[in-house]
């Protein structure tokens, strides 16, 4: 069945929706974007990839489409038209489509950010197998650009990793930069030792996970120990457990890093705790 999607003010079916050759999002991967999920029909964290989305439009001087303020009634209207009960929103701005190939940014007044949107349904979203049995994941070279803070469409290079994970047999990658993981090539890495959460701390050198933000707090309220730091491959080896979170996994526990089993080669307990109370909190205070 053809989605209905959104482009710069019309809902249209799929295949009639179109975008100028000269988009700046296809021409230069001049765009952000935003994954919401959906559950039960309603949108988890919206206000937090809202807030998102608009620090990425600013930091990199973008103008907000003039859409903006009708973001959540958009998302909702196509959450409707595609009966989407569980799975993903894909909304991307970019800076528009000037009449030519520049690198110069266009003037704003004159080429206005395209927005799109579209939905993808995925029954079975919350009860993905990968839970209970964990994902493996290899180690490769962090080489993204410095400003990973920003949620780019500069996507090439963790798409690259999902493609080397998937040559050596394996789920998904870990970036490692100066001997340090990032996070995974579309989610944010944590490992577990002795009851404590270790995940990466908030800079330019990692995407500020939304997912990641809910988690924290949810473990935090629960009394679990949280520390915010940067750990290495080996350590994550030698940890009691490793999970990922991303709009898209919620929690997913990791079984192997590089090669080596973690824990008992079985999603270990606090990664199972801290997916049933996100999965929980994320459906009472889905709009
Ligand atoms: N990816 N780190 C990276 C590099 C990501 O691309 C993502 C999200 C995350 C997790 O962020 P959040 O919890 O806000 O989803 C961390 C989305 C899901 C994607 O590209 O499909």
């Amino acid at each position: 069945m053809s989605r209905i999607v959104y482009v710069n003010g019309d809902y249209l079916p799929e295949d009639e929706a179109k975008i100028s050759i000269f988009d700046r999002g296809f021409l230069m991967a001049d765009g952000v974007y935003e994954v919401t999920s959906v559950l039960d029909g309603k949108l988890v964290d919206f206000d937090g990839h809202l807030a998102r989305l608009e620090r990425s439009l600013s930091e990199l001087d973008m103008a907000k489409p003039e859409a903006f303020d009708d973001l959540l009634e958009i998302h909702r209207s196509l959450v409707a038209q595609n009966d989407v009960v569980e799975g993903m929103v894909y909304l991307q701005v970019t800076r528009g489509a000037p009449n030519d190939r520049d690198f110069v940014f266009p003037d704003p007044d004159e080429t206005k950010p395209t927005l799109v949107l579209f939905t993808q349904n995925k029954p079975g979203l919350a009860d993905n197998p990968a839970a209970r049995t964990g994902i493996k994941v290899i180690a490769i070279d962090d080489i993204r650009w410095g400003r990973r803070d920003i949620k780019t469409v500069q996507l090439l290079f963790p798409s690259m990793g999902k493609m080397m994970a998937k040559a050596a047999g394996k789920d998904d990658a870990w970036l490692v930069e100066d001997g340090m993981v990032t996070e995974g090539t579309s989610n944010n890495a944590y490992i577990v030792k002795g009851g404590k959460i270790i995940t990466r701390n908030l800079s330019t050198d990692i995407l500020h996970g939304i997912t990641r933000a809910a988690v924290l707090r949810f473990a935090r309220e629960a009394q679990m120990e949280v520390e915010e730091r940067p750990f290495s491959i080996d350590e994550a080896q030698a940890a009691d457990e490793a999970f990922i979170t991303s709009a898209s996994t919620f929690v997913f526990p990791v079984v192997e890093v590089d090669g080596a089993t973690i824990g008992a080669g079985t999603p270990g307990p606090v990664a199972a705790r801290l997916r049933e109370i996100y999965l929980e909190e994320s459906r009472k205070s889905a709009i």
